[in-house]
């Protein structure tokens, strides 16, 4: 049996203002009352701006949640202007840096190798990176989404060790299902979560494998997350719109 803790983010984008982000935070505290979160772990991606809001007040209401980031810089410190890095999202407390959403890749450029060095660059400030991969639509009709995914993955994770290999997060998110309301159906998800835990397996060993959580994203919601999280090699959700409201946030929380 699988002794990994179910992982529900909800990464909010580039949506709510600090004053948003503190009344969500807050509500999604209250909402989170109601739902068992020994056996989940509940985090919330915030635009950077908000990560102090959010910090203090996780901190000051102890609030069952965890935070990161949606994005961080490749480099440690000094003139890269307008990025933020990964110890100073630390000393935020955060948790986990995204690195590789599709709309990084699509909308900034992120090539493999920026991600590679955004994946270090997590590590190497204590953080844990959520990867994120996922094919297009083209690559699916293709039949080629596993080979596509399986390639953004080894090359977001070369030259880990097996210690940080052990703790990533690997996200799943076909770039078709984001956004558009189209879920990948639970068998689609768990092949190709389960080819990512095959592909750790293959590169790092079974204890890499059965450790490391893998989560599927892209128009996940209350009513479909049950049936996504009924599939063996689903670890948890990257939750993209419906994060935001509390009150479904919190139901897709407590699908158990
Ligand atoms: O990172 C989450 C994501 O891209 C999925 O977004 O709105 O389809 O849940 P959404």
């Amino acid at each position: 049996m699988s002794t990994r803790t179910p992982l529900m983010a909800g990464n909010w984008k580039m949506n709510l203002d600090w004053k948003q982000g503190l009344a969500l935070v807050e509500e999604l505290g209250d909402q989170l009352k109601g739902v068992s979160t020994d056996t989940v772990e509940v985090a919330v991606l915030p635009p950077f701006v908000d990560l102090r809001t959010v910090q203090m007040v996780v901190e000051a209401d102890k609030l069952p949640i965890t935070y990161g980031s949606q994005d961080v810089s490749a480099h440690e410190s000094g003139a890269y202007t307008g990025e933020v890095s990964g110890s100073m999202l630390k000393a935020l407390g955060a948790t986990y840096t995204t690195v590789g959403h599709s709309e990084r890749r699509q909308h900034h450029a992120e090539t493999e190798e920026v991600t590679n060095a955004k994946v270090k660059a997590s590590f190497a400030a204590g953080l844990v990176p959520i990867l994120c991969v996922g094919e297009p639509l083209e690559e699916r009709q293709a039949g080629k989404h596993v080979e596509y995914t399986l390639a953004q993955l080894t090359g977001g994770i070369e030259g880990l060790d097996a210690e940080q290999a052990k703790q990533i997060v690997i996200a799943y998110e076909p770039v078709w299902a984001i956004g558009t309301g189209e879920v990948a159906t639970p068998d689609d998800a768990q092949e190709v979560c389960s080819a990512i835990r095959d592909a750790l397996r293959g590169l790092y060993g079974n204890e890499v494998a059965d450790a490391a959580r893998v989560l599927y994203g892209g128009s996940v919601k209350s009513s479909n997350v049950v049936e996504l999280m009924g599939k063996e090699d689903v670890d948890g959700a990257l939750v993209g719109g419906a994060s935001l409201k509390a009150e479904e946030f919190a139901k897709i929380a407590g699908f158990q």
